[in-house]
């Protein structure tokens, strides 16, 4: 069997101990492929990093709504060092992850609109889908993918559990990723916001180090425990765990176009 782990983040700090490892072990557990994602201009340079030295991590770049700058002058800088990174570097597989979060932040919120505008253009720019990332802003994010068409598409990675987000990501053809909080004991919709999402327009992913599922909950989560979720996803919908992962892992290479 074999797992595409479409959202992890070993390019995160909390794996400067044993980075190498983790990636050693990750092939011996039947994952196959992993995005390495980028947050913020470091992390995205580091992933690309990744990239370069493992055939099988695909990096992505972008800014988050969590990692944008203080300042207009100061996005619009890190926006042309992200847009050199897409000229210069030709293993992207996605512009991201990009989107709106009003749970940590609502100062800035008008940032965050540019923010992702300007890197849903990039993407445009350079004939790529986007990553997004978007929590307790679900009108915000579905009003500007209306009016920013996004040309190559893109997944909702690690998609919060809500009807109304989940039924428009999906009309407007988007990738439905989902993570960890599906196996959670007191995620209440988990099962119908996955009974909706047909397994042609999902994909799985662990948000690694972040939101490690049931039963390891609460441990740094790695992309062996991808597992988990396509165990969680194969119970709701009544198929085999090889039914999910052969589906999420083809509709990755396609998203992706790998
Ligand atoms: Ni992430």
């Amino acid at each position: 069997m074999e797992f595409f782990d479409s959202h992890a983040h070993l390019n995160d700090e909390k794996f400067n101990e044993d980075r190498e490892n983790i990636i050693k072990s990750i092939k011996e557990n039947d994952i196959t492929k992993f995005v390495s994602a980028g947050y913020s201009l470091e992390s995205s340079r580091f992933a690309i990093e990744l990239g370069k030295k493992y055939d099988f991590i695909y990096p992505t770049c972008g800014i988050s709504p969590n990692d944008i700058p203080q300042t207009e002058e100061e996005l619009w800088k890190e926006l042309e060092q992200i847009e050199e990174l897409l000229k210069t570097e030709d293993k992207i597989v996605a512009v991201g992850e990009i989107g709106l979060d009003y749970y940590w932040n609502i100062e800035n919120k008008n940032l965050q609109k540019l923010a992702f505008i300007e890197q849903i253009k990039l993407a445009n720019k350079y004939n790529l889908p986007i990553q997004i990332h978007t929590r307790e802003a679900v009108m915000d994010t579905i009003q500007i993918l209306k009016e920013n068409e996004v040309m190559k598409k893109g997944i909702f990675h690690c998609c919060p559990l809500n009807r109304e987000l989940v039924k428009e990501a999906l009309k407007l053809g988007f990738y439905i990723s989902f993570a960890g909080p599906v196996t959670f004991k007191n995620s209440k919709n988990a099962n119908e916001i996955i009974e909706m999402v047909p397994i042609e327009q999902m994909l799985i992913e662990t948000d690694s180090p972040y939101l490690a599922p049931e039963p390891v909950r609460g441990t740094r989560n790695i992309p062996i425990n991808v597992k988990y979720i396509a165990q969680k996803i194969a119970d709701v919908k009544k198929v085999d765990i090889n039914v999910i992962a052969k589906n999420t892992y083809k509709n990755a290479t396609k998203i992706f176009e790998l």
